[in-house]
């Protein structure tokens, strides 16, 4: 649609004009009314209006409300040369007034449908806030827990971050066109290998194979585009060398040339004009060529292409075509979201008023946080509590509202959130029987804390520790070198274990902890991550029983921080270590650390106990153009239902390249009445089997593969199969 349209503006604007277009202004208005930038002079509502009037702003971000966006929007229309609508972008990354679990929470749950759900709301409620575009999903694999920005994301697995990629980007973008009232444009980002910074230190260089590259860290990009999005955020680091923001192999070659993307790139925030401070370009001017030669399309932030593009077309150093390219990905993508029809889309404040912060969206959030709890221990069945207990919930995030959301909530309605006292108080039958206390800092100790938290347990049949880390301790710039509880809150267990009491530890944690000490030996363990607004009540459902658990962790917990980077599909190596032997010397491992996960990658317990039967396999021949039925039967030993995921992993025994000890090729879910059994049946196809090739094309080589029926990476019932064909095919990519 409004393709002529397009082409005569292309063919009426100025070069100066065309470089507005691609120049994305950050914080004006309403985030930060009065500070004014010192990048770029935004934030001064004065000068930002001038520069809207003159055509030297294509998009802006942060700046939200239907009236907001009106006055904006009305100055483009009403009083630039060419009225061409702005498009209003924001970080809408786990809700924007209602806060879902975050990211990496929600992939707990497993559920492609719930992503898909919070993401449709969270796009409801963007769209009605004159909001068109999210700087989300992030898609970035997990691969050190170190790095702090893995709580946005996924989680370690390829298969779940690609599922999770797609349900995110159809739940922002709706089905039924991007013009739709509900639509939001996605933003995949952040392209590519953000994740894989070296030492897990925030910005920090990425070094890896090319089979790594794209079998691991592009895929989930690749889900995205598949699935529609389109734009794509290009990354901070530098990949083999070249700062990803001025890789035209990322950006071009792969992205357009092999994917078809059709979309625009958008730089992270002055990520191109960090092409210097990379030592990968000389000054501004340089970084604007190379950034926008190799497929950065929009600037943001820096001010780099309306300042330089002008003159680097003036030379010759880029060319008129690649800038009338740029703005006409900008200006189809403001078509499709409808703007070129109604500018002033999702300006109505009788709208935003009734969808943001809906009941339905609140009753979501509840019902996303309880599917996201993990349960990792439950010694003699200390959980479910019983609703008339004494409890004593203890440690920094007893009472805590401030740590409930998580990172990137920026217009969270905070009177809405629910701390675990308000959830535990609401779910038992005599609230009096709940006794709080501190205890412990998140970080420092508290004067006479633990005393007050030792008279608060000393009448408790239980004792109920929430305890792990604060929001600033994940997120952007958020590395940790030690992934553990920090000291002030281990002594409070240690003290509060003192007492000979049950205990059950919650953890709040954006991203996997090395469990230790009286924390790893705590009866009961629970992750309950950054749950959103609803917290208090989700961890409540779970805790006294009116759900039960049903989540897996999508990321590796560790015996120890030091195994970091850690995911479970790594290889076998020349020596692999026999985890049942843990002295065996020349293994693979450290000296004082299996080289397993204290808790792996899929593992999560429910109130039942569920039992795995053998494999039976339809054949143990798997023939190159036909499909294989694997199954096993599950049962429900005990005496409460239970929801299990069955994880289906392989690992190709033989390959031209080796292959992960194992990897998760699908899973299912069942519900399982006590007592109850079920056969769980898996159809594989030799398409699930194939890698990145020493040519770096994607193939499927025949031979043995061992296959896996497992509640967790680490164990399960495995038989083996032959895939039988050619030599080996390749399919490009
Ligand atoms: O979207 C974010 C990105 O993830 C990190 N840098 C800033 C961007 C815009 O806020």
């Amino acid at each position: 649609r409004h393709r002529q349209k397009i082409e005569d503006l292309i063919a009426a604007m100025t070069v100066e004009e065309k470089a507005g277009q691609l120049n994305l202004l950050a914080d004006p208005f309403r985030w930060m009314p009065t500070a004014v930038n010192p990048l770029d002079g935004t934030g001064d509502p004065a000068r930002v209006t001038a520069l809207i009037r003159e055509g030297k702003v294509g998009s802006l971000f942060n700046g939200i409300g239907a009236e907001t966006g009106r006055r904006i929007q009305q100055v483009a229309m009403e009083e630039s040369r060419l009225k061409i609508p702005l498009l209003f972008a924001a970080d809408v990354i786990h809700g924007l007034s209602t806060i879902f679990p975050v990211p990496l929470a929600e992939a707990a749950a497993f559920d492609t449908e719930l992503a898909r759900r919070t993401a449709r709301a969270a796009a409801i409620e963007t769209a009605a806030s004159a909001v068109h575009q999210t700087y989300a999903p992030m898609v970035d694999v997990a691969r050190d827990q170190r790095w702090g920005r893995n709580v946005e994301g996924a989680g370690e697995d390829v298969l779940l971050n690609n599922l999770l990629a797609a349900a995110r980007v159809r739940g922002f973008q709706g089905d039924k066109g991007l013009d739709d009232r509900d639509a939001v444009l996605a933003t995949a980002k952040h392209m590519a290998a953000y994740s894989a910074a070296v030492g897990g230190m925030e910005y920090n260089t990425t070094d890896m194979s090319e089979q790594t590259l794209r079998g691991v860290f592009l895929p989930p990009f690749k889900a995205s585009v598949d699935a529609g999005a389109l734009s794509i955020m290009s990354a901070f680091n530098d990949v083999n060398g070249v700062p990803a923001s001025g890789s035209r192999k990322l950006l071009t070659d792969i992205l357009r040339g092999e994917w078809g993307f059709e979309g625009f790139v958008v730089s992270d925030y002055t990520s191109e004009q960090e092409l210097v401070a990379h030592g990968f370009a000389e000054d501004g001017r340089d970084a604007a060529r190379l950034a926008f030669n190799a497929g950065v399309d929009v600037s943001m932030v820096s001010g780099l292409y309306l300042e330089h593009l002008p003159g680097l077309v003036a030379s010759g150093e880029v060319s008129m075509a690649r800038l009338d390219e740029a703005v006409r990905r900008v200006l189809n993508t403001k078509a499709a979201l409808g703007l070129f029809d109604d500018p002033y889309r999702g300006t109505d404040p009788v709208r935003e008023k009734a969808v943001v912060g809906a009941r339905e969206h609140i009753e979501l959030s509840r019902e996303a946080g309880r599917k996201s709890v993990v349960l990792l221990k439950n010694d003699n069945g200390l959980l479910p509590l019983n609703k008339s207990q004494k409890i004593a919930l203890i440690g920094p995030f007893a009472d805590d509202v401030d740590n409930v959301w998580g990172p990137w909530t920026i217009w969270g309605a905070p009177e809405r959130r629910v701390s675990l006292e308000a959830g535990f108080r609401a779910a038992m039958s005599d609230p009096q029987r709940l006794t709080i206390a501190r205890g412990s800092g998140v970080e420092t100790p508290l004067d006479g804390g633990i005393d007050q938290a030792v008279a608060a347990a000393h009448d408790a049949d239980v004792i109920v520790l929430a305890i792990g880390e604060a929001t600033n301790m994940s997120g952007e710039a958020q590395s940790r070198t030690e992934i553990v509880v920090p000291a002030p809150q281990v002594a409070l267990v240690d003290a509060m274990t003192a007492l000979g009491k049950p205990i059950v530890i919650l953890l709040r944690n954006g991203r996997a902890l090395a469990l230790e000490g009286n924390v790893k030996n705590a009866q009961a363990i629970v992750v309950t991550w950054f749950l959103g607004e609803q917290m208090g009540h989700a961890v409540a459902d779970v805790l006294f029983g009116d759900h039960g658990p049903s989540a897996r962790l999508p990321i590796s917990f560790p015996h120890k921080s030091g195994q970091q980077p850690y995911s479970y599909d790594r290889k076998t190596t020349g020596r692999p270590a026999n985890p049942d032997l843990a002295t065996e010397e020349y293994k693979s491992r450290y000296r004082e650390t299996p080289n397993t996960a204290l808790y792996p990658f899929g593992y999560g317990l429910t109130y039942g106990a569920i039992s795995y039967g053998p494999i039976e396999m339809q054949s143990d021949k798997l023939q190159w153009a036909g499909t294989l039925n694997v199954a096993v039967t599950v049962t429900n030993t005990g005496s409460r239902a239970a929801e299990e995921l069955v994880q289906l992993y392989i690992h190709d025994r033989v390959a031209s390249l080796t292959q992960p000890g194992r990897l998760l090729k699908d899973f299912k879910r069942v519900s399982l009445r006590p007592g109850q059994s079920e056969k769980v049946t898996f159809t594989l196809n030799p398409r699930q089997l194939g890698f990145i090739g020493a040519d770096e094309t994607w193939r499927i080589e025949p031979g043995l593969f061992d296959v896996w029926l497992a509640p967790h990476a680490q164990g399960g019932a495995t038989a083996t199969f032959q895939l039988i064909g050619p030599a080996s095919i390749t399919d490009g990519r």
